[in-house]
């Protein structure tokens, strides 16, 4: 039997369902009495939660791991777990197991609710490689630690049925299974009871939210039924899927007052061609035309998105139409990304698959593009006033400064005290410095 542990620390890569399942595994450690430390040194349990949605995350993940072989030889008592989604592919998990004999524990994704069992063996000496590939079941009732602070995440379904041919996603997370909404309303309650004030709903196509489950729901149903909690002031979510965006959304968008008027609305491509061949749904034209209705409805609305250069089989042509929709949608933000082959998929099985500096030259290009429409996108904030959530601070030329969001998730930085964190003010902008709004208390 090993020394009971009583501290941890988890380092997590990736999304924010990762975020999210590291506080589930945060509360499942302060369960057993345990409590988190600022460094692995001091940790009795370290725990690395994986992503292996593009780049080449094996080998960093391989090494942050490798490196944690000299702490535990100094403590070997100290108990090494590594999980999530790259843990989830099999072949990966087993290689990982195998290579690294100081590490007590692999899972994935699916296995997160029975971390206490698994603890409970690893203290009784054995290692466990735990992967499964079909029990994609909800459960309900895991406790979480969060951060703390204004803001939470809330899951409202996991998984996805979509299949995009790039992504690894629907293999690593399973097939798509929403939350019943008297849990998530319950849970979102108690977030509000306890202070926190803004909650941001997760899913990876939440535009599909209620599909299979026994009651009648849909998205706009359940902002519906959420937007009304006391207290809660700001409700966000996302992803959204433009497939599935629909009419509904946009109205509830525009008429539930506490409904942040922002959108993280995934574009990929804007070639037609392209989006076929990523099984996306939708075209440029039909995308473009959610953009100008979302605009025409929800006032103030911002859209952000997500884009994919690189794609097999994309020519220059294809990538001019990215640059041509990404020009007409006028993205507040867009995230832009080299397309990375991803082991089982579709994708990286196509022909023509485009080669590293062809990728990189329309990268640079579309990010060259992107900079100046923020910058543009900035400038129409100069004179406005709005509420800010302040989120934090910190210190530039021995001046203090605070930074938060607009209720469209504006960044705006202006003067302001550590005090200021995690309330409302209210915030005007004065200028537009690189890529960010400058402004002032009002
Ligand atoms: N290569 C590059 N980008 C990808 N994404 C998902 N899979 C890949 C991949 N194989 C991007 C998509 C998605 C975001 C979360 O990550 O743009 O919206
Ligand atoms: Fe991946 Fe597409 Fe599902 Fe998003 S919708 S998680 S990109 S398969």
């Amino acid at each position: 039997m090993r020394k009971t542990p009583e501290t941890y620390f988890i380092e997590t890569y990736g999304c924010q369902m990762n975020v999210r399942d590291s506080e589930t595994i945060a509360g499942i450690f302060e369960r057993r009495g345990m409590h988190p430390v600022t460094s692995q040194e001091e940790a009795d349990v370290i725990l690395f939660n994986t992503c292996c949605v593009r780049d080449n995350p094996e080998r960093k993940t391989f090494g942050n791991v490798g490196f944690t072989k000299a702490l535990k030889d100094a403590h070997p008592d100290m108990i090494i777990a590594v999980c999530g989604c790259m843990m989830q592919q099999r072949q990966v998990a087993e290689k990982l197991f195998h290579r690294f004999p100081f590490v007590d524990l692999v899972f994935g994704t699916n296995a997160l609710a029975r971390l206490d069992s698994m603890l409970d063996a690893v203290m009784q000496g054995e290692r466990l490689c735990i992967v499964n590939e079909s029990d994609f079941t909800v459960v309900e009732g895991l406790p979480s630690h969060r951060a703390g602070g204004q803001s939470a995440f809330v899951n409202i379904m996991y998984g996805c049925n979509n299949f995009c041919t790039y992504c690894i996603v629907p293999y690593v997370r399973g097939r798509e299974r929403s939350r019943m909404p008297e849990d998530i309303e319950a849970e979102v309650r108690s977030l509000v009871a306890e202070g926190y004030s803004e909650i941001t709903l997760l899913g990876q196509n939440v535009n599909s939210y209620g599909r299979g489950l026994p009651v009648e729901i849909d998205f706009p149903a359940l902002l519906r039924r959420l937007s009304p909690i006391p207290g809660l002031r700001r409700l966000r979510f996302m992803t959204s899927h433009p497939k599935d965006l629909s009419d509904g959304l946009i109205d509830a968008m525009a008429t539930l007052d506490n409904v942040c008027p922002h959108i993280h609305l995934p574009l990929q491509s804007g070639s037609d061609r392209i989006l076929r061949a990523m099984n996306r749904h939708y075209t440029a034209d039909s995308y473009l035309e959610l953009c100008r209705k979302l605009r025409e409805k929800v006032a103030d609305v911002e859209i952000t998105t997500d884009i994919i250069v690189g794609f097999p089989g994309e020519t220059e042509e294809d990538f001019s139409e990215t640059m041509r929709v990404v020009k007409a949608a006028a993205y507040a933000t867009a995230y832009s990304f080299k397309y990375s082959p991803r082991e089982g998929t579709p994708g990286a099985a196509m022909p023509d698959q485009i080669a590293e500096d062809v990728k990189s030259d329309r990268l640079r290009r579309l990010n060259q593009l992107l900079t100046s429409l923020t910058e543009c996108n900035n400038r129409t904030y100069v004179g406005r006033t709005g509420e800010v959530l302040v989120e934090g601070s910190g210190e530039r030329d021995a001046a203090p400064f605070a930074f938060g969001k607009l209720p469209n998730f504006k960044m705006i930085y202006f003067p302001g005290s550590a005090e200021l964190v995690g309330r409302y003010v209210s915030v005007r902008v004065d200028e537009v410095r690189g890529n960010s709004l400058f402004g002032k208390l009002v």
